[in-house]
């Protein structure tokens, strides 16, 4: 079947620039984004320099295709009922209540989807999985399905989605791999055969994976955890390296030469930050604990315990070389995305670090060169789960500032922070856990 109206339900990180390129290779397919949040898709309706999402490239793309057959509206039942094929790329976060809270994934929004799509259907769908998903949810999804509608064949497909923020666009046109799980069945299988179609206009066939929708749902999980371990594995032995004296760079170069390791994901770090690696581990840590493989889901934990240890063991390092009290220090936080080149500061590892400088007594004075300063205020209320933002002791910037600090603690590998001239301050650099502080007043 060819598809000739594809619906995505999240214009979020995935939703949106997943779809834009969709849209700039498929010229002959409309594509709508559509979103419960009408301000997000005003906001990927207005100027491109504002779109609500930042990524190197993307506000090109959205040049090209928007208005062509690239369209964000806020109508999900006109949009469900019209599209052929429809994605779902809604969060997915660590459960806060209720059974498996703090590990498992809440899977009320796509549960939400899921009614959605049923109630506003009147032809068969092709539903994909977009969202990063425990294994098994298509069963779920099928239930819900059938139960709220009538006479409609509902497909699902698993398509995750393994682009990382800073260089979405870029992984969305070169990707490792696309893959796609189905069922085993003729549908099943005439439905991957559609997505693959669509992929195929730009992803040469070997790089389209086609398995069974477990193993697809699986993978995705798996991905993560195996990325973030190395991370995790680097930061570990970067601890032991300032109790020996190797060099943490140097050994990462070394291990990494190893063309059965490979060099990526092993730099050492103040921790792995962004919404999904913890949420996806701890997700994977819950399924191997629901499945009584307790040892199996220890091993995955103590990769995200090793990140916590390392974040606190940065911070520490700060108020170690203070004396430990930092009453009436004033600490200039460079950066606070999670990772250079998004406006994207879920989980980043500036955050638990500025928090705990913070209570130590420390001021602050924060600056980040694509978080917007009312995305700083509410990660401080939400993560550090303070009322309001003490005027006196948090200051927040647009422009770069430290002339006044104490010390700096680098938190983010923004290129604009390279070749700053620190002169005497002290800086704690995140990228150069072993070396700090570099300098010395
Ligand atoms: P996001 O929070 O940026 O976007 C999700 C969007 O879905 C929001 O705009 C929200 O308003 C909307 N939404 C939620 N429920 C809805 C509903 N019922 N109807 C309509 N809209 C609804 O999230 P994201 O970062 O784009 O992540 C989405 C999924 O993709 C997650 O499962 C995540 O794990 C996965 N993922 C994310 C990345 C990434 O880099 N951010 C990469 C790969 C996979
Ligand atoms: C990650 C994966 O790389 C994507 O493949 C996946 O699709 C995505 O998660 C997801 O599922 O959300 P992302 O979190 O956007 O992408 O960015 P990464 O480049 O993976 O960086 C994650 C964190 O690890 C950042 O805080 C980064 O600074 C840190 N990191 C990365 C290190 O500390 N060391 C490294 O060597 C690499």
């Amino acid at each position: 079947m060819q598809i000739k109206n594809i619906c995505c339900i999240g214009a979020g990180y995935v939703g949106g620039p997943t779809m834009a390129v969709i849209a700039l290779k498929c010229p002959h397919i409309s594509v709508t984004v559509v979103d419960a949040n009408p301000d997000k898709i005003k906001a990927w309706n207005g100027p491109l320099e504002q779109l609500p999402v930042y990524e190197p490239g993307l506000a090109e793309v959205v040049k090209e295709a928007r208005g062509r057959n690239l369209f964000f509206s806020d109508d999900i039942p006109g949009n469900v009922e019209k599209a052929e094929m429809i994605f779902m790329a809604v969060n997915t976060p660590t459960k806060k209540e209720g059974e498996g809270a703090g590990m498992a994934a809440d899977l009320r929004y796509v549960e939400a989807c899921a009614s959605d799509i049923a109630k506003y259907s009147k032809s068969d769908k092709i539903v994909i999985e977009k969202s990063t998903l425990p294994v098994r949810t298509a069963e779920k999804i099928k239930e819900i399905l059938e139960e709220n509608s009538t006479n409609i064949h509902f497909e699902i497909l698993s398509n995750p989605e393994f682009l990382a923020e800073g260089t979405a666009v870029q992984d969305l046109f070169k990707s490792d791999r696309v893959l796609i799980g189905g069922d085993q069945t003729e549908s099943g299988q005439k439905a991957v055969q559609s997505l693959v179609d669509i992929y195929a206009n730009w992803i040469p066939k070997d790089k389209i994976l086609t398995t069974n929708v477990w193993s697809s749902e699986l993978a995705k999980l798996a991905s993560n955890a195996m990325l973030a371990q190395r991370i995790s594995s680097i930061n570990s032995l970067s601890a032991l390296c300032e109790k020996t004296g190797a060099n943490i760079d140097e050994l990462s170069k070394a291990i990494g030469m190893d063309h059965r390791i490979g060099p990526h994901f092993l730099k050492a770090s103040v921790g792995f930050g962004g919404s999904c690696f913890q949420k996806d581990i701890l997700n994977l840590v819950y399924l191997c604990k629901y499945y009584g493989l307790d040892e199996v889901a220890d091993y995955w934990h103590q990769v995200v315990k090793i990140n916590d240890y390392q974040k606190d063991r940065f911070a520490q390092k700060i108020i170690n070389h203070f004396g430990g009290d930092l009453t009436g220090k004033t600490i200039a936080i460079l950066g606070w995305a999670f990772k250079a080149n998004t406006n994207d500061s879920r989980e980043s590892a500036a955050i638990y670090v500025a928090e705990k400088l913070y209570k130590t007594g420390a001021n602050l004075e924060i600056y980040d060169p694509k978080v917007l300063q009312d995305q700083i205020i509410k990660d401080i209320k939400f993560y550090w789960k303070e009322k309001s933002v003490k005027s006196n002791r948090i200051s927040i910037s647009s422009n770069i500032r430290f002339g006044n600090a104490d010390t700096i603690a680098i938190l983010t590998e923004w290129e604009e922070f390279k070749d700053l001239d620190f002169e005497k301050t002290t800086v704690f650099d995140g990228r150069n856990i072993l070396k700090s502080p570099l300098y010395s007043i």
